[in-house]
């Protein structure tokens, strides 16, 4: 770990952050695979312009966002953790994205509906967006590093809670072991869309995601 940094990008890293989200997490992540965001992706190739790079940039313009790069190798990304502030998400505008796109923002929408974290930890928060670590670099503890990290970051905001959509096994146990609360949990192959037919058609019976809030 000592030869890695974790620190809060600035623009120069943008671009290695798109191609990581591009090429590694956005073809692993059970979501963006099973509603067929990932292979929509690939064929179309990355577009720093359409609206999925806009919020990513917008995101990273929160100055919230951690990244670990490799002291060795310090343009390439290790792992990522893109952080917002936490905000209500009910006035949202859909339409103009893509039905797997769309099949995720109700889903998480639908698993955080009910739960007002700002009012019930009394103050603002941090959203963990996204966490993604380079596949190769997968089972040392990055994932790990940046959640707590990230707790850190928030506590020195001030923020009263961190928040996430654990889709993974991993984040899953990762989230539930360092003290974060689940408030809804739900399998993918539940989440049915207005058309009657399945958000993420390619999930399995275990593809499973929670939201899960730890108060600071
Ligand atoms: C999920 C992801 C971020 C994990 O990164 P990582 O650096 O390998 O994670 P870490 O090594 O820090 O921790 C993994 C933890 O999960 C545990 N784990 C591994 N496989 C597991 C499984 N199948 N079920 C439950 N826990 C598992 C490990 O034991 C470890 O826990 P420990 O620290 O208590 O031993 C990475 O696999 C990834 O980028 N996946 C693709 C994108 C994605 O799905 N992101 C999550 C969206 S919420």
């Amino acid at each position: 770990m000592d030869n890695y940094t974790i620190s809060v990008p600035n623009e120069t890293h943008y671009e290695a952050i798109g191609n990581f989200l591009f090429e590694d997490y956005l073809q692993r992540e059970r979501c963006c695979v099973t509603s067929g965001l990932s292979a929509e992706m690939a064929e179309k190739g990355l577009d720093m312009t359409n609206n999925t790079s806009g919020e990513i940039i917008s995101a990273l313009q929160e100055g919230l966002t951690l990244i670990t790069v490799d002291n060795k190798d310090p343009g390439t990304i290790v792992g990522v953790a893109i952080n917002v502030k936490a905000k209500d998400d009910t006035d949202l505008e859909i339409s103009n994205f893509p039905r797997s796109r769309q099949a995720i923002m109700k889903f998480v929408k639908h698993l955080k509906e009910g739960h007002d974290i700002t009012k019930e930890c009394s103050g603002q928060g941090l959203y963990l967006w996204m966490l993604g670590v380079k596949q190769i670099h997968c089972g040392k503890g990055f994932a790990r590093r940046l959640t707590e990290k990230s707790i850190e970051l928030a506590q020195q905001h001030n923020m009263s809670f961190i928040s996430s959509v654990a889709s993974s096994a991993e984040t899953v146990h990762l989230f539930e072991n360092m003290g974060f609360e689940t408030k809804s949990e739900m399998k993918f192959q539940e989440f049915i869309m207005d058309d009657q037919m399945p958000g993420f058609p390619d999930a399995t019976p275990l593809d499973k995601a929670r939201f899960t809030v730890k108060r600071l």
